[in-house]
């Protein structure tokens, strides 16, 4: 399997060459590692882990028109060219379809080990500083404001109303980021979520402090 997980890290960084930095190879290392540290203290399939942590941003429907077929179609065809057993591929595209925060509703509940982990993982590296400077860094590539005082956030947004939504940076801190931590699945994601927390709460004092200037 060590083969096939360096063959999935060089195809994955040809694939993402150029990405947005909030979600390229950088991203999907950052996620892969804090996956198998996750996994460590589970009762899992490393290799389902590890396959899925690396595909799961290979083709993400906001920079593919919304298409959510695509990253699928190219991790099959990729696993299958590996050798990969049927049984495993069916578990890592699985992965792939659910981990996004925005599909949370449409969600089978009794989700696979495999899949929390993963999903634990991406949700952290929303977080803390890493995840400040991908929202800022996402945020300046859709040419979105930081903030705005008379923009509230939108809670409780359909996952239409998520995808479609020009909010501001700040914004999405309490539409999403602030969520994360009490929608960790497993609890090795919960301790690390708990103190990148914290350190949004403070980001967000200090500059709302900044903001206003009397
Ligand atoms: P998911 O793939 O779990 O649905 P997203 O791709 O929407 O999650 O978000 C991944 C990261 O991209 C976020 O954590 C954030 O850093 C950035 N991002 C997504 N949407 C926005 C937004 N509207 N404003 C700023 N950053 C965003
Ligand atoms: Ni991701």
């Amino acid at each position: 399997m060590n083969s096939t997980i360096q063959k999935t890290i060089d195809f994955v960084k040809e694939k993402l060459e150029g990405a947005e930095a909030g979600h390229d190879w950088f991203h999907v290392e950052r996620v892969w590692k804090l996956s198998k540290k996750i996994a460590e203290a589970e009762e899992c399939s490393t290799d389902v882990v590890e396959l899925a942590a690396l595909l799961h941003d290979i083709a993400d429907p906001k920079f593919h028109n919304g298409d959510e077929t695509i990253a699928l179609t190219i991790s099959r065809d990729f696993l299958v060219l590996q050798g990969i057993e049927e049984l495993v591929i069916e578990q890592v595209l699985f992965i792939i379809q659910n981990i996004s925060f925005k599909n949370r509703g449409e969600v089978p509940q009794d989700l696979p080990i495999e899949l929390k982990i993963v999903q634990d993982a991406d949700r952290i590296d929303a977080i803390g500083a890493i995840g400040v400077a991908r929202t800022f860094n996402f945020g300046g590539f859709k040419n979105n404001l930081m903030y705005h005082p008379d923009i509230p956030p939108k809670l409780g947004m359909s996952k239409e109303e998520y995808k479609k939504s020009n909010g501001t940076t700040i914004n999405h801190f309490y539409e999403k980021l602030l969520l994360l931590k009490d929608l960790m699945n497993t609890n090795e994601g919960k301790k690390i979520a708990e103190k990148r927390h914290v350190f949004m709460l403070n980001f967000l004092e200090q500059f709302l402090q900044e903001w206003n200037v009397d």
